[in-house]
């Protein structure tokens, strides 16, 4: 058994980051291990998540489980958490409560829980006391375990933890088994070293690792090869790839480099804009095939909280960052991350925000009330908001949001864009996808189209999608 342990999470040390170039195998024995079962796993939280999914599919697939969307159905379910917010906790042990009550009636299912959660120190205690029923918990270092974990609870027929602070090793080569035919999420780099005061990533997911740049490029041009259209380079602050190698290369030459595969569309989540530089703005601006779009979380407006949040940088260097980028690339689209009510947080700061938004409206915005998460340096600091308070924030950020998001949209009216369509739409005879911009579109076409990049005429305009059809 291994547990996490904060403290321990906290550290970064200097030790050199093996990369491991082994090819990925499952243990013979248990090639077999899934025949006729089924398994059902549920994924919360960001795309790096829904990434470390496709892995977990592959390896599971691996032992010859199959999946099924039915948690009922299922032999094995797993779920891979989110630790951002509160709300994220909440929907888990929500969930598991239904995965008990199936268990009552099947207690031969196995449960197994993943991804951030299973890092946090404080869960994993609540996981050991109140729900011995959760075969294995395995956290965000060491997926790549997952048949050996399996194993172990099976022969011990007991709980088995597997969660380690310190962060592993690169592993290139695990198997993934990608949920689109078109689109590919592509890590670049594991981790991040930012810490700012709110935030539990750097704890979950370790110091910052970059993958070696002909790693990369070689999963680009296979993906390429498979007919792949697009790729979105994966990390949590991509802005800072390459910085922990011991090679000057950096996100700017990453990109020109992935450019350079020919691949149609490049996208990349999530930027800091402390380390936005000049190089990467005048790549993107370079070369067609990476999108215009930018996701730049602000996160606050307010010069003071911004510095008790750690971000470094000031509202006037990010509204600076922000003209130059639209300045040099064409139609570039720009979304946001906004916290309101952070400890201290006054209703001048608010303002600042406010006003921030008002000078870059944004194409649109993920908005969130601050959620303490134990461990953090924020957890500490003292709120004395009321719940009323919060609310009303959020409320009047996002009616400025969604009036700005409505006004980036309504240029589209009547427009010629390019849609990559990407799967059938919830609206019936429809397929959907998104623009180079990063606009969800709703096109009339038929199932012939899935996979192409089609020029297509906007029709209607809403607040968080368009309506088109395609042009002869
Ligand atoms: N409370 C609220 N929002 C948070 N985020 C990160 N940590 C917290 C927190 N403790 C938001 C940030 C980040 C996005 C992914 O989630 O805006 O950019
Ligand atoms: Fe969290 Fe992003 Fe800050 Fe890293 S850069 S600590 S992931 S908010």
């Amino acid at each position: 058994m291994n547990l996490p342990d904060l403290k321990e999470a906290k550290v970064r040390t200097k030790k050199e980051i093996k990369i491991i170039r082994d090819d990925y195998q499952v243990p013979e024995n248990m090639k077999t291990m899934g025949k006729d079962k089924k398994y059902y796993l549920k994924t919360y939280g960001c795309q790096m998540n829904v990434h470390d999914s496709e892995n977990i599919k592959a390896i599971l697939e691996d032992m010859s489980f199959t999946e099924t969307m039915e948690m009922e159905d299922a032999d094995i379910i797993l779920l891979n958490t989110c630790a951002i917010r509160e709300n994220a906790h909440n929907k888990m042990f929500g969930f598991l409560g239904r995965v008990k009550h199936l268990k009552e009636s099947r207690p031969e299912v196995i449960c197994g829980i993943c991804g951030c959660m299973a890092q946090e120190e404080s869960v994993v205690d609540d996981i050991k006391r109140k729900y011995k029923w959760v075969d294995i918990v395995f956290g965000t270092h060491n997926l790549h375990k997952l048949p050996l974990i399996l194993e172990e609870s099976l022969e011990k027929n007991k709980q088995e933890i597997e969660v380690f602070s310190i962060e592993g090793d690169v592993y290139e080569g695990i198997p993934v088994k990608r949920d689109s035919k078109y689109k590919a999420w592509v890590n670049i780099m594991y981790g991040c070293d930012k810490f700012c005061t709110y935030c539990i990533v750097p704890y979950t997911r370790g110091k910052q690792r970059s993958r070696m740049p002909e790693d990369i490029i070689k999963e680009v041009k296979e993906l390429v090869n498979n007919g792949y259209k697009e790729v979105t380079l994966l990390g949590q602050n991509v802005n800072a790839y390459g910085k922990d190698l011991n090679i000057d290369y950096t996100m700017g030459e990453l990109l020109e480099a992935t450019a350079k595969t020919g691949i149609d569309r490049i996208r990349f989540v999530t930027s800091h804009p402390w380390d936005f530089d000049d190089k990467m703005i005048d790549i993107i601006a370079k070369y067609d095939n990476i999108m215009p779009y930018i996701h730049l979380p602000l996160q606050s407006g307010s010069d003071k909280i911004l510095k008790l949040m750690g971000r470094r940088y000031t509202k006037e260097k990010y509204i600076e960052l922000f003209n130059k980028i639209k300045e040099k690339v064409k139609n570039c689209s720009i979304t946001t991350d906004i916290i309101v009510a952070f400890p201290g947080e006054t209703e001048e700061d608010f303002k600042d925000t406010l006003d921030v938004v008002n000078t870059c409206k944004f194409d649109s915005a993920f908005t969130f009330i601050y959620s303490p998460r134990i461990g953090t340096p924020a957890a500490k600091m003292k709120n004395d908001l009321t719940e009323q308070e919060k609310n009303e924030r959020l409320y009047k950020l996002n009616k400025l949001v969604n009036k700005y998001a409505n006004e980036a949209n309504q240029k589209y009216m009547g427009k010629v864009v390019q849609v990559l369509l990407e799967s059938p739409s919830e609206k019936p005879g429809k397929l959907m996808g998104y623009t180079d911009t990063m606009k969800l579109v709703n096109v009339e076409a038929s199932e012939e189209y899935l996979g192409k990049i089609v020029d297509v005429e906007i029709t209607d305009v809403k607040t968080w999608s368009l309506d088109g059809k395609l042009v002869d």
